[in-house]
């Protein structure tokens, strides 16, 4: 069986384009390592209404400077308007055998184009990358009253599997219940 600790990131089959339901035509492709400042850039101008639901509360340099070492097994998305970052979906496998083809997944639109259609693309995406890359599972945690995001992870195709009670501390300082997703590839 195929893994991704076998395979090769750099896949052209997530170059392409998508029609937000605004019109705005958004530009995908795989994550470079020219792209690391304006990845930085991208996440210091999310807001806080978009960080509310966000686990973790968030991505500093430091944090993405890890995120992006592994550009081999792990696999980025960008999606970009008039060549400016307006989202991002990622999925970050693991080295450790119990976990082979296992990843996480996580994805981040820019406040102007969210509920576009946009992150639901972009799960969609991936997960067929990751399919052909050899993953096997793909699993994400969100917070339960993040609607918009169980929507466009299901319309992707991920699956409610559990709930943890006040798993999440939250940046408005309550716990929040958790939703596991997951997807077999
Ligand atoms: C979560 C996120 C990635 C989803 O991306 P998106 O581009 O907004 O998602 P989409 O437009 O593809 O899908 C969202 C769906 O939820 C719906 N929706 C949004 N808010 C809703 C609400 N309050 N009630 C019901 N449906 C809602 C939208 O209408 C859309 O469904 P539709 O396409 O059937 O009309 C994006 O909103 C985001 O970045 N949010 C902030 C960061 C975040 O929470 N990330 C996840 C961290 S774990």
């Amino acid at each position: 069986m195929s893994h991704p600790n076998s395979l090769v990131a750099g896949s052209d089959k997530m170059n392409g384009e998508f029609e937000l339901k605004n019109g705005a035509v958004i530009s995908t492709r795989a994550f470079k390592r020219d792209d690391f400042e304006s990845l930085v850039v991208f996440f210091e101008g999310l807001h806080g209404e978009s960080m509310r639901f966000s686990i973790p509360h968030y991505y500093d340099r430091a944090r993405l400077e890890t995120l992006t070492s592994d550009l081999e097994r792990n696999i980025i998305l960008l999606a970009l308007h008039d060549d400016r970052i307006v989202g991002v979906a990622a999925i970050f496998g693991s080295s450790l055998l119990w976990l082979r083809g296992i990843g996480d997944f996580m994805t981040y639109v820019d406040q102007d184009y969210q509920n576009q259609g946009l992150g639901t693309h972009l799960t969609r995406l991936i997960l067929e990358e990751a399919r052909s890359k050899g993953y096997h599972r793909v699993s994400l945690e969100v917070v339960a009253e993040n609607v918009a995001g169980i929507k466009a992870y299901e319309k992707g195709g991920f699956v409610v599997e559990g709930r943890m009670k006040d798993w999440h501390f939250g940046e408005d300082e309550s716990y929040h219940d958790v939703l596991i997703m997951g997807i077999i590839l």
